[in-house]
């Protein structure tokens, strides 16, 4: 079976409850159950973390081993050398996701450290931007 993460970063923690306007009304706990319930044939872990080092620590985990990285860094995405950094350093693809369209919005969202070592990146579809970093994941 498949072995896939998702990774999100600082204030993912609050969808659903967070500018519901940007992000949507669906908290990602719903979300993360259709979705495993829909994908039933590979394993689909979660992380979220507010904190930079501990997005870091989870990356060098599962980074040599997992057949894939969903990951939305969310605002550290236009900050963290570290994070991006540690997403050139492992071994298992990286799908980076957002799920509003950042080039629609401020400029330092247009930014982004992963992107140059992503395999490839998602952005703008709402939570399934994470589905169709899935299915990308699972033609691999
Ligand atoms: C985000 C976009 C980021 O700019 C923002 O800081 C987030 C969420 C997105 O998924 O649209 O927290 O990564």
């Amino acid at each position: 079976m498949k072995k896939l993460i998702i990774i999100n970063g600082p204030n993912l923690n609050l969808l659903g409850k967070r500018e519901p306007n940007i992000y949507g009304s669906l908290s990602f706990t719903e979300f993360l159950e259709k979705v495993r319930a829909k994908y039933s044939n590979i394993s689909i872990d979660h992380f979220q973390s507010n904190i930079e080092g501990e997005i870091i620590d989870k990356l060098q985990e599962v980074g040599f081993s997992y057949d894939g990285i969903i990951l939305n860094a969310a605002a550290y995405t236009h900050t963290s050398v570290g994070i991006g950094d540690a997403v050139k350093a492992i071994e298992s693809p990286v799908i980076e996701v957002h799920i509003s369209n950042t080039f629609s919005r401020e400029d330092f969202r247009h930014q982004s450290f992963i992107s140059p070592n992503a395999k490839g990146v998602i952005i703008g579809f709402g939570l399934e931007s994470y589905e169709l970093g899935i299915q990308s994941l699972m033609h691999d």
